[in-house]
């Protein structure tokens, strides 16, 4: 695997990806890579030609107090995972290389970010754009593999995506969990051992929701019952529990298929989201 550091090397190793007519899947983290990363890169290494993965902390999707400092960073292990995973180059660039010079154009994303974790993040989802819009001009990908646990983001970038006509596929990939049913995450290593012994009751408290939804309960019961159980079973602060419609984020309209029951919770030192996405009734 090839560790590229600078966008001519990087450009440098698209070039050669063409001549040798390989497709390019790519795999955009912020390192620390778990096990949903690697199924990430697996599944792109099993449809693309070759898999690029890129390690960039983005400074322009934390605010203020957030924890961009304390962010858990280990390229070493990062290049050991997605070794083994089929990456054939791991891009990692330093804040400098990504951000020379700074014009003040932003991209934002719009109602999508309004609610969720835009809401309490504002701003972030600009800059999940920005970086992923960079990214994806370098790495000229056919396709992109986002993870589903960051469902949101997601959505917004397959809304983005398809309104600017970027022409790269997207492939959805589930949320790989720990074997208790916690979503992976590089942030779990910020949770305190009684805070990770607690963490799993957010996937509980979800799936408590859906078979109340199942159970034709409406949406405020719902979002109430799993807040109420999350903030009994956890030590964390409930940011938000919603009932949508996805991919649109809307309020549930009955010509959308799908649903999304999303959640963050912030621990001492690390905000944690999940969700489950499911068919409609009837
Ligand atoms: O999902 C993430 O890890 C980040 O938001 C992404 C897409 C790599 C952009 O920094």
């Amino acid at each position: 695997m090839r560790t590229l550091t600078t966008i001519s090397e990087l450009k440098q190793w698209r070039e050669e990806q063409r001549a040798e007519g390989n497709t390019v899947g790519f795999v955009p983290t912020m390192g620390y890579l778990h096990e949903g990363h690697a199924e990430l890169i697996r599944q792109a290494a099993d449809s693309c030609g070759s898999v690029i993965v890129s390690v960039f902390v983005n400074p322009t999707q934390f605010g203020p107090g957030e924890d961009f400092e304390s962010y858990p960073r280990d390229l070493g292990s990062d290049r050991r995972v997605a070794e083994a995973a089929g990456a054939a180059a791991l891009f990692c660039p330093s804040v400098d290389e990504m951000y020379p010079a700074d014009s003040g154009i932003r991209i934002t994303p719009g109602p999508l970010a309004c609610r969720l974790c835009g809401a309490s993040r504002p701003g972030h989802f600009d800059g999940v754009l920005q970086v992923v819009l960079k990214l994806t001009n370098l790495v000229q990908p056919d396709t992109i593999f986002f993870g589903m646990k960051d469902a949101q983001q997601l959505a917004i970038i397959e809304s983005f995506f398809r309104d600017y006509l970027i022409p790269t596929a997207i492939c959805r990939v589930p949320t790989v969990r720990e074997s208790d049913g916690l979503a992976k995450s590089s942030r779990n290593v910020n949770l305190t051992p009684a805070e990770r012994d607690e963490a799993p009751a957010i996937q509980r408290a979800l799936q408590h929701g859906l078979s109340l939804y199942r159970q034709g309960k409406s949406r405020e019961v719902i979002e109430a019952e799993i807040a109420g159980l999350l903030t009994e079973l956890t030590s964390g602060t409930v940011d938000y529990v919603s009932l949508l419609s996805y991919p649109d984020l809307s309020e549930p309209r009955a010509e959308e298929p799908e649903l999304i029951l999303a959640c963050a919770v912030q621990f001492s030192k690390a905000r944690l989201i999940d969700n489950l996405i499911f068919q409609k009734e009837g």
